[in-house]
């Protein structure tokens, strides 16, 4: 079915089916004994043809432009296999309206090309709004929806329960210099970075958790992975081992792909979209940042730090190194046990090695990071400790510390990034295409 908005008028049997299609031009082919339109209608596509002759004579078909929104009615044709036209039909039309006409330059506008890539992404992102008609484009939002809800089936399968902390608040979760900051009330409030910290005060009564919400964060850099206001899908899970952790991020990413990949619709936009595409296999690699350290310092040549220098344990691992490390190794990994120094301030240790925490980040090929998590700090003397070494002041954070007074317990969790999860399965090059409007340094609008 093309459309739930198409109208069978024929008595399928009798008089062959005659139909009433809504749509717009998606694509347009005069040619002399006919003209060929490709009509979209946001659930399909269908060709139709007219042949030439009164039907094309008219002041409206001689005006037909890409993204003309038209109404149709015909004979549906069955084609043989193998046809150029989608779903192996044609729609013969004898009458046609034009509903909304279209100014011809649609596609001189989304398919501009230009040799400066800077100039030539703005163009397309002033233009998002035209671009979102596109059939990859819009095959990337469809599909982003399949993902979300291969995630909220999982965790219903795992009952695992949903919950919708606020957006606006006034503690920070990764860092001061990421932070929107606004005036609320006469009040400095933020948007959240994340929403784990609300997370960590439902466990206690609500079991495992998880949210889908937005995250903001204020990057200064313009990266290919990097949003202002991004999906974040984050999970809380009490009474658990750091080893529970990580098994449990493996098996909804896996499962997320099962279901996804399951899906027809779903998976033929993957095979549009990024056709190469493979469900990892499992288990997925174990590193520790120690080993990472080393394993970057052995490739020949080696990968170095942003300072041009071999990595020492302490350093950041930055994009460009982690990518290339992701890319050589071909295959999801999870990248655990990252120095304290340059981890959150509510992160556990290690009880075996207090240098480090019981973090994870898991890196996908093509991508780099889509997950940061960790066990989190239970401790209510080790936490105000925490705080203090973090020059974050504890006042703001009493409901947080009093999860650690109130039956405080082992728990983690942690937050995936869907656009950057998407760009994975889509293959795409760039969070930006992985949202309907992308935010971002410099962008917000339209
Ligand atoms: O690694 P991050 O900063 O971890 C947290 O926010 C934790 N508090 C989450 C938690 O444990 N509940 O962010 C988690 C993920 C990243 O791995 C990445 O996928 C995504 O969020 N992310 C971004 N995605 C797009 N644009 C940005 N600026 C992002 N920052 C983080
Ligand atoms: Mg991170």
């Amino acid at each position: 079915k093309l459309s739930n908005k198409t109208v069978e008028l024929g008595d399928e049997a009798k008089k062959g089916a005659r139909v009433k299609v809504y749509g717009r031009i998606h694509r347009l082919r005069v040619q002399k004994h006919a003209t060929f339109i490709t009509l979209k209608d946001g659930y399909g596509f269908l060709q139709c043809v007219l042949a030439a002759g009164p039907l094309t004579k008219t002041y409206d078909a001689l005006t037909f432009a890409q993204e003309t929104a038209i109404v149709v009615y015909g004979e549906m044709k069955k084609l043989p296999a193998g046809t150029n036209a989608p779903d192996s039909r044609e729609l013969h039309v004898d009458y046609y309206k034009v509903i909304g006409a279209a100014p011809s330059d649609a596609e001189a506008i989304t398919n501009k090309v230009s040799k400066d890539q800077d100039a030539w992404e703005a163009q397309m992102l002033d233009a998002r709004h035209l671009v979102l008609r596109g059939e990859n484009a819009s095959a990337v939002m469809k599909l982003r929806q399949y993902v979300e809800l291969a995630f909220i089936d999982t965790y219903r399968e795992m009952e695992i329960t949903k919950v919708s902390p606020p957006a606006m608040v006034q503690t920070q979760v990764e860092g001061g210099s990421t932070l929107f900051k606004y005036d609320y009330y006469g009040e400095e409030a933020y948007l959240t970075q994340s929403s784990q910290l609300y997370l960590e005060t439902a466990i206690q009564s609500m079991g495992d958790v998880y949210c889908i919400e937005k995250s903001f964060r204020a990057e200064k850099s313009l990266t290919r992975r990097h949003l202002s206001e991004y999906t974040h899908i984050e999970g809380e899970l009490d009474f658990i081992t750091f080893d529970d952790l990580l098994s449990h991020i493996e098996e909804l990413i896996c499962s997320v792909v099962d279901k996804v990949l399951a899906n027809p619709t779903a998976a033929g936009y993957i095979k549009l979209l990024n056709p190469g595409f493979e469900k990892p296999s499992r288990p997925f690699m174990r590193m520790k940042y120690g080993d990472a350290i080393e394993w970057l310092g052995k490739q020949d040549p080696p990968i170095l730090n942003e300072e041009g220098n071999l990595h020492v344990f302490g350093d950041d691992i930055a994009e460009a190194a982690e990518r290339k490390m992701t890319d050589q190794i071909g295959r999801p990994i999870l990248l655990t046990h990252f120095p304290t120094e340059i981890k959150a301030f509510y992160m556990q240790k290690d009880p075996s090695d207090p240098r480090v925490t019981e973090s994870v980040d898991v890196l996908m090929p093509g991508v780099g990071e889509i997950v940061g998590g960790s066990m989190r700090m239970w401790d209510h003397t080790e936490l105000i400790e925490a705080y203090k070494k973090n020059d974050i002041p504890h006042e703001p954070y009493f409901w947080y510390t009093d999860a650690r007074k109130y039956g405080t317990s082992p728990h983690g969790g942690y937050g995936l990034g869907l656009e950057r999860f998407l760009a994975w399965m889509a293959g795409q090059h760039s969070v930006r295409t992985c949202c309907m409007y992308p935010r971002f340094m410099g962008r917000c609008k339209p």
